[in-house]
Parts: C-alpha cells; structure tokens; sequence
C-alpha cells in the first residue's frame, strides 16, 4: 500500500475515524448474541454433526491464568501466582474441566471427526504444567481424530519461557508459535508492565528455529502509552530483523470502563489519533518493504505462508483470532470464555469465570451460556462482511448464488450508503457490481464500510455513531 500522510485525504479520516465501531472478528458481533440454554446449544452441536459428519474441525482451547499482570491487556484473563498452593489446585480443577468438556463435545460433535487445527490461547497456555499441557494434548488426540499434518499452535510470553519447555512443545507436535512482543521499546515496556529485552526475544526465536517450528507469529501493539513514531520504526525495524513469518500489528484497544489495568495507563502520553495513524502505515510501509504480504486489517505474513496463500486463493477466514486458513471448518471452542462457531449454523460462548467453568463442568452441565443462532439475513451479511475484510471486496454474484437473493434489491439502502462512500473515496463501484474497498482511504477506514452491512447497528453509524477514539481498521 503507498503509504504516509499525504496519502490520506484527512478532511474526509477526520469525519470517518473516531467512530466506536466493530472489527467484525465475528458477525453478528457478541453484542448482538443472548443468553443461550444448555439444550439449544448441544442441539447445535448434534446438528453440526448431522449436517456435515466429515466437515473437519478446527478447535480453540482458552487457558485463561497468567502470572502477571500487563497493564494494557483486554483479553479473557485471571492473574494467579503460579507455585502458590491454591492456584496449583485451581488450576488442577480446571485441567480435569477441560478433559471432561473434550470427551463430552467428541460424543455431541463427532469424535470421527478429522482435527485439522488446534489453537492454544490465553492468558498463557504454559501456565500449565509440561505434564498438564501432555495430558489435554492426549485427550484431543484420543477423542478427536488428530491429522497428523494438525497445525497445531499456542501463544507464548517470551517473560515466562524456559528452553525445556519449548522442546516439550515441540515434542508434543505444536508447530506453529505466537510471541506476544507487543514493543521493543524500554520506556514503552516498562510504563505497560511487559518488561522483556530485545535478546530475549531474539533468543527465543533462535531456539524456535532450531526446534524446527515451521511458523513463528509476533503479536505488535501501536497506540501505547510512550510510544511515538521513533520509537514504533525502531519496534518494526527490529521484528523486520528477527524475521517472523506473521505478523498480527494490533491497534490498541483502549477500554478502562472495562479493563481496570488500563487505567494505570498514563493518558496524558497516548499518541494522538494522526500519530496512530501515521504509525499504521509506517507499519504497512516498512513490512511491505521487508517483503511481507499485507493480509488485511492488522496482518501481514511472508508471501509462502499459509495465510498470504488463502489471500491468493480466495479462503481467508476472520475470526477470532483475527485472519486465519481453515476456511469452512467447524470451530469449536474448549475452556472458559471460548468462542466456538459452527459454520452456517451458529456461535456458542463459554461461561467466563474460570471457577464457575469448572463449577458447571463439576454439575455435569454444559459450560455455554450465549451465543447466537444464524438467522438466514445473518448469513447473507456475514458472507458480505468476510468478503470484505478477507478480499477487500464485495462479489454480489457470489452472493447470489449462494444465497438466491437479488444483490440490488437484496442491499438497497446498503447500495445507496456504499455510493456515499464512493464520493469519499472509500471504495469504487465496477461495472461488472464489485464493489473495491480502495488502497489506503478505504482499507484504513474498512470497519466504516463493513458497518454499513451490520443490521445490529444503527443504520447511519457507518458515518454517525458513537464517536470515541481513533482506531485505524485498514
Ligand atoms: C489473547 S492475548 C494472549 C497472549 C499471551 N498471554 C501474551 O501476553 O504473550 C494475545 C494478544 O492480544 C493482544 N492484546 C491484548 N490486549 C490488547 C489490547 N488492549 N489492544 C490490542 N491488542 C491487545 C496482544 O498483542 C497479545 O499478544
């Protein structure tokens, strides 16, 4: 993407950007789920099963502790000092929870089931034990059937790693590996409580390497405290050096009416919302240099990587974890607060509580408590919004053929909105009724144009909602 400032029309940004607006890691959003009964989820479940029986399964699997606290952090987590006697029997309780809610989904989703993909997530998954990660390990592979080319992945804290247990993870068939390394920068690190120098990362990548991981992931945060254009061309420069074969480039959240951490946060020393912007497309710029395939919205990978290959081949998914491969497979999630989707059915979400999971685990209930089944307009929607963040593209004859509808008449008042954007210059309407999301106004300012598809939100946000902070969404 060219990029820098002058690119970028900011009379038009300064109207567009500030909106609070989703970044669609799922449609519809969690906002517009509801409480959900433990039979209507499991009978989701069964129909996934009924469905499509060799529809293979991609699985998500939360291990919610982390031993400290990062003060910018809005994922699902519970700080607990490891080695303290209660927390080794929490978390044993909520390893046996874990064990419990595989074998029960293997019987409601289908054991026979071929497991494509296993995503680690946290928290910090190696807050388990070697032996715990061994024994949930075991019990996927027994009640699922475990491909043997699984790409198996977990997200790892450079802080808390040791070279025993990388060799451990390796053994057992994890293969691909996410660093959060969030910054580079001294000050930066210090101010967020993530304090972890250049050679530890450098390091950990190398023993990485030499373990034969085939993919290594750096998770990177613009927007922190601190940081300025400086101090991000360093933090890019540096991951450029090191080499990651993805890179998920996250715009901070900033959400202290619901994370208490971030409110320790200096907000006197946030970048501006041009400097944010200025650091997106520095970041853009500079990977785009090095060779890497900017993938959409936050991501970028080296051109032979899986997920620059679903680019080329049209089968990038969004989801929760951001743009991933796997497309059309069943996702289910395990542990507290996961996320599972059954495709062209519907989402099911885990209770939060860690305690109240194994709790209910421990009753012999099942751990969901919302979630939202798929009405036929959700369907047609989310197959838009995909198109968009995945191709940054809308295809209305794909869509009419999958779902029937007449594009035109189907997204009248969507088409009129779209036009509206056009004169912005956000996207381009073809003559052949593509619509293409333009580089850089319109990638920048992608949640705007996807929120012109979102039937929960007003129909004007798009342009009018509920103006906040800046966050670059290209
Ligand atoms: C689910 S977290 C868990 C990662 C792991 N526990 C660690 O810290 O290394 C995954 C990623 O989410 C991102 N993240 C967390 N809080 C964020 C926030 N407030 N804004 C943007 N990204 C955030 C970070 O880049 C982090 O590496």
């Amino acid at each position: 993407m060219t990029s820098g400032l002058s690119t970028i029309d900011l009379d038009v940004f300064r109207r567009y950007s500030g909106l609070s607006l989703p970044r669609h890691v799922s449609y519809p959003m969690p906002t517009g789920w509801r409480d959900l009964q433990a039979v209507e989820a499991t009978a989701m479940l069964r129909e996934s099963r009924q469905r499509s029986p060799a529809n293979d399964i991609s699985l998500y699997l939360h291990v919610p502790f982390c031993e400290r606290l990062c003060r910018y952090c809005a994922c699902t987590r519970i700080i607990r000092p490891r080695s303290q006697a209660e927390s080794i029997s929490r978390t044993r309780d909520y390893v046996a929870a874990l064990l419990t809610e595989i074998d029960a989904l293997a019987g409601l989703v289908g054991g026979g089931r071929t497991l494509r993909q296993v995503h680690w997530g946290g928290g910090t998954p190696t807050y388990l034990s070697t032996e715990q990660l061994e024994r949930v390990h075991a019990a996927l592979s027994e009640s699922f059937c475990l491909a043997d080319d699984a790409e198996v992945a977990m997200e790892l804290d450079p802080r808390v790693l040791t070279s025993d247990v990388l060799e451990h993870l390796r053994r057992l068939g994890v293969c691909r590996v996410s660093l959060g390394v969030q910054d580079f920068n001294a000050r930066v690190q210090e101010h967020v409580r993530r304090v972890q120098p250049f050679e530890m990362v450098r390091d950990i990548v190398a023993a990485c390497r030499d373990l034969g991981f085939t993919s290594l992931n750096f998770d990177l945060i613009y927007g922190l405290p601190y940081q300025t254009r400086q101090t991000i061309q360093e933090t890019i420069d540096k991951t450029i050096a090191l080499s990651p074969d993805r890179i998920a480039y996250y715009h901070y959240a900033q959400i202290p009416e619901k994370v208490a951490s971030q409110r320790g946060l200096d907000y006197t020393r946030l970048p501006d919302s041009e400097s944010k912007l200025e650091m997106f497309l520095l970041g853009v710029e500079r990977f785009e240099a090095a060779g890497y395939v900017f993938i959409g919205l936050d991501h970028f990978a080296k051109p032979d990587e899986p997920l620059a290959v679903a680019l080329r081949e049209g089968t990038l998914q969004r989801n929760f974890q951001g743009m991933t491969t796997g497309g059309g497979l069943d996702l289910i999630g395990v542990g507290a607060s996961a996320i599972g989707h059954l495709a062209g059915i519907g989402f099911l979400q885990n209770v939060h509580d860690p305690d109240e999971y194994v709790a209910c685990l421990n009753r012999g209930d099942w751990p969901v408590t919302r979630g939202k089944r798929l009405t036929f307009d959700d369907r047609v929607r989310q197959s838009v919004i995909t198109q968009l963040y995945c191709s940054a593209e809308i295809r209305p004859t794909d869509i009419e053929e999958q779902f029937g509808v007449t594009f035109a008449s189907y997204f009248g008042p969507e088409l009129d909105a779209l036009r509206e954007l056009e004169a912005d210059g956000l996207v381009t309407l073809q003559d052949d009724g593509r619509v293409k999301v333009t580089r850089p106004m319109g990638r920048v300012l992608l949640r705007n144009i996807a929120a012109v598809f979102d039937a929960y939100l007003e129909p004007n946000a798009y342009r009018e909602g509920d103006r906040r902070c800046f966050s670059a969404s290209a």
